[in-house]
């Protein structure tokens, strides 16, 4: 896929200045490759769905608690030309790659990126969502294996897709449902609802707090006059993070039975509170102790964030993120030297005012808020110093909130 970040940078090559795939080149591309596309070009749709960022609640969405993700302008975008013949046909536009299945016979997961598509055509099938063949081609902006959600994108902008093209019928919760449950049981990884929620329910100009018990949601505007959205990739891979990943959700699911037990009420740890922890100390094991005040503390974390954003409270952000990181290193075990060298390095620098691991964890990416007039020197210190403690190559992304998936017009 087409690395055409405008405002990335690795090491110390900018790696471009096309921050968008242009709806022209994708349209062009798919009348090429498919010419039944140009007997109705009027039928081409071009679809996009946004990667995320994090700002705060990790590890806190399949424990049914809070999280405040912001939808990225780094992201997904597909031509697409509905057919009639129930196959679905995609190509990369990056290397033209094909892959694609017929709608009434999807098969299980091959080990590739169709795996995402199919998987979303899969569960709107299960869910009795009518579903469309198309052709398409597809490209994207968001970096694959950092922990930005282009997994996400896919299987939403694949939705948009599948539905006809245009406006599914079915509401931006409903789908981000649809697909986290085909990355769940057609994939086969057990992520929650946040990463899909973002792509589907991207607030322009902010982020958006949702409660995953309820799934109740909310924008929480961020004070981009003054600060902006940087986002470093430490570039070094997720290592062991699909089985790491579900380890960590089965320590949590430990310290729910083992306090449910004796209190039935508690049915996830958002129904667990700091005085329970320590009032059944000697009922959990030390780790799903420490997993388990990790999510705790860090619920409070996400609507102490929103009401300090608010607020204009930037110390009070900045603490809290930093509060937020020490937990995922110390209590939740998911932060990594390279992740611990970039804080400490936003920690040093003038003007950053908050930064903590975003995502899983395990490598992958940090959110930084950094006031504008800083965010080049910021950059500099990141792409000097980084490679020097760690050997690794950073790449820097000044990432904007936008809105969810859809149709680009
Ligand atoms: C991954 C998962 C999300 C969430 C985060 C950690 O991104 O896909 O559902 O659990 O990790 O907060």
């Amino acid at each position: 896929m087409p690395t055409t970040e405008r405002r990335a940078t690795t090491g110390d090559a900018t790696t471009g200045d096309a921050g968008v795939i242009d709806p022209a080149r994708l349209v062009a591309a798919v009348t090429d490759r498919y010419p039944k596309a140009r007997e109705r070009p009027e039928a081409v749709r071009v679809l996009r769905a946004p990667g995320r960022v994090n700002l705060i609640g990790e590890h806190t969405d399949y424990n049914m608690g809070f999280v405040l993700p912001v939808a990225i302008d780094l992201e997904v975008r597909i031509a697409s030309f509905p057919t009639d013949d129930r196959q679905v046909e995609m190509t990369l536009l990056e290397t033209g790659e094909t892959a694609g299945f017929s709608l009434d016979a999807i098969g299980s997961r091959r080990g590739g990126w169709i795996d995402y598509v199919a998987g979303t055509a899969w569960s709107m099938v299960a869910a009795g969502t009518p579903v469309h063949g198309f052709r398409g081609v597809l490209a994207s902006t968001l970096p694959r294996g950092a922990g930005l959600s282009s997994s996400a994108a896919l299987e939403l902008a694949s939705a948009w897709a599948l539905a006809g093209g245009g406006a599914p019928a079915l509401d931006g919760m409903t789908l981000a449902r649809i697909a986290q449950r085909g990355e769940n049981e057609y994939v086969g990884v057990r992520c929650g609802l946040m990463d899909q929620f973002a792509s589907a329910l991207g607030v322009p100009g902010g982020a958006r707090l949702l409660d995953c018990r309820s799934l109740e949601h909310r924008p929480v505007l961020l004070p981009l006059d003054e600060l902006s959205l940087v986002v470093c990739h430490s570039g070094s891979p997720r290592r062991l993070e699909a089985s790491a990943y579900n380890e960590r959700r089965a320590e949590c699911e430990r310290a729910v039975s083992a306090i449910a037990a004796v209190e039935p009420a508690v049915r996830s740890l958002r129904d667990v509170d700091l005085a329970m922890l320590e009032r059944y100390r000697s009922r959990l094991d030390p780790i799903a102790r420490a997993r388990a005040w990790h999510v705790v503390t860090e619920n409070d974390r996400v609507l102490a964030t929103e009401a300090a954003l608010r607020d204009g409270d930037f110390d009070t952000v900045g603490r809290l993120f930093a509060e937020s990181h020490q937990s995922l290193r110390d209590r939740f075990a998911v932060s990594s030297d390279a992740l611990d060298a970039l804080v400490a390095i936003a920690a040093g620098t003038e003007g950053v005012v908050a930064a903590r691991l975003t995502g899983a964890g395990f490598g992958g990416c940090t959110v930084n808020l950094v006031r504008r007039e800083r965010v080049a020197a910021f950059r500099a210190a990141i792409e000097q110093d980084y490679p020097r403690t760690t050997g690794l190559r950073p790449t820097v992304y000044e990432v904007e909130p936008v809105g969810g998936a859809g149709l680009v017009s």
